[in-house]
């Protein structure tokens, strides 16, 4: 198993090409389910999870090749031509689900574009429960019929297919208003989805849809109204930056140190996330190609910070921030609200030397003068990262175990921060 090895203290200074989002990429390689034409993809970044998804589309038939070969050094993604002229398989089986979450999202669209589909219960990282419940009930006010059976979520759609209905969700959740957008793009006319996840990359697939020949009006708000249509066409569509990967460089560059331009990011993907950042003493500006971060000299300021349903704070950079308030000049709280057990990165943050109290949901972040490297692991992607931006603020060096969690979601991580001046590199184990 592959580890990185950071020698810490080093400022970033330079340029990070921000990739095209993992969490948008997924749903919209997903959407290609909805049409038996070519469904392009530009900008979709090169990650694990990435192939891991296309390999269950190509099992369900979609034909999927990836356009030429791309210079190396350019933050412009792969480009993807996805075709699922003939679903040939409905089953989506659990030896491929139970290693992505985001795989279980095919249901709501093969649902409705074959009437009927079977997959399993999902996996994912192991930051909580992470029920579907809000998934079926949505299908279900389409006029699905669903069993569980064996770990399997088996759907039926009513004669004459899916029917557009009203969807109130209880809760915000991506992955459930993903699912029902698919669905509703292909069910008899309108669905209105309330109380929708807010998130870009919910915009992304919705303005993909479009394209495709959907009507969805309230694209970005929480209610999303959406005309069905029986056949949709395909598409070229551009993948959004990633605003998480542009969070996590961001909160590394205020821990370390240094001045580096983020190309390609945008602010208005991140507003929150940057206006905390901006209170830690970091200077943030919106250039032309991206946004630049720097801080000089100066300490970090502590804070309190609570994660949201976006637009608020993203959980999915709670771990990166709480890196970088290890070595705040005083004390800063963290709530976590979305997901109950994410606060795994929390004890090997410790053994870095990190001051941290956990509470329920809430973990309060005293901070120290230095942290000293260590052997560390974490168990999700996000936590994983987290490791790297405190390794890179540690005294001597930090090795950073299970390295495969990096990978589903950050684009040639070592080499970005490598370029801009981290000592960081990958030991393989052969
Ligand atoms: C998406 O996960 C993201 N994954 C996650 O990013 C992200 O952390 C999360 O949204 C929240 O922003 C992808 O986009 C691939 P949810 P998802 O459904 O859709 C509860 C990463 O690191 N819930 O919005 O699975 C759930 O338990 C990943 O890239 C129900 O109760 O998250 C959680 O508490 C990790 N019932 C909350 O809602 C349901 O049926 C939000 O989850 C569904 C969810």
């Amino acid at each position: 198993m592959d580890r990185i090895k950071i020698t810490g203290g080093r400022k970033l200074e330079g340029i990070i090409p921000i990739s095209g989002a993992k969490n948008a990429a997924l749903p919209l390689m997903i959407a290609s389910l909805l049409t038996a034409d070519r469904l392009t993809l530009k900008n979709v970044p090169n990650l694990a999870d990435v192939a891991l998804l296309a390999r269950i589309l190509r099992n369900h038939g979609v034909d999927h090749s990836i356009e030429g070969k791309r210079a190396s050094t350019t933050h412009l993604g792969e480009t993807f031509h996805l075709t699922a002229r003939d679903i040939v398989d409905t089953t989506a089986p659990y030896e491929m689900v139970s290693r992505m979450r985001a795989s279980f999202w095919v249901l709501g669209p093969i649902l409705a574009r074959m009437g009927k589909a079977r997959v399993s219960l999902p996996g994912g990282c192991a930051i909580g429960t992470r029920p579907v419940d809000l998934h079926l009930s949505g299908l279900k006010a389409l006029g699905a019929e669903i069993d569980i059976d064996a770990g399997y979520v088996v759907a039926k759609a009513p004669r004459g297919g899916l029917r557009g209905a009203r969807v109130v969700f209880p809760k915000v959740s991506v992955g459930a208003t993903h699912n029902v957008l698919l669905a509703a793009a292909m069910a008899r006319g309108e669905t209105v989805i309330e109380n929708a996840a807010r998130e870009p990359e919910v915009g992304d697939v919705a303005s993909c849809l479009v394209k495709m020949g959907v009507a969805i009006e309230g694209i970005g708000s929480s209610t999303l109204r959406i005309q069905g249509r029986d056949r949709l066409e395909g598409a070229v569509h551009t993948v959004l930056p990633d605003r998480i990967e542009t969070g996590t460089f961001a909160f590394a560059v205020a821990a370390t140190g240094g001045d580096v331009l983020l190309e390609g990011a945008r602010t208005s993907l991140l507003e929150t996330a940057l206006a905390a950042l901006a209170q830690t003493g970091a200077e943030i500006t919106e250039e032309r190609d991206g946004i630049r971060i720097r801080r000089n000299g100066s300490g970090v300021d502590p804070i309190t910070v609570e994660t949201q349903p976006f637009p608020g704070f993203p959980t999915d950079l709670q771990a990166q921030l709480m890196a970088l308030m290890t070595t705040a000049r005083g004390t800063s709280v963290i709530r976590e609200t979305i997901f109950e057990n994410r606060f795994m990165h929390v004890q090997e943050l410790a053994r870095l030397g990190a001051d941290i109290q956990l509470h329920g949901d809430t973990a309060t972040i005293r901070g120290v003068k230095h942290l000293r490297g260590a052997p560390v692991m974490a168990t999700d992607l996000r936590a994983s990262v987290s490791l790297v931006i405190a390794g890179l603020v540690a005294d001597g060096e930090t090795t950073v175990n299970r390295v495969y969690h990096l990978d589903r979601g950050f684009e040639r991580l070592e080499e970005k921060l490598g370029r801009c001046g981290a000592a960081i590199e990958r030991l393989s184990s052969g």
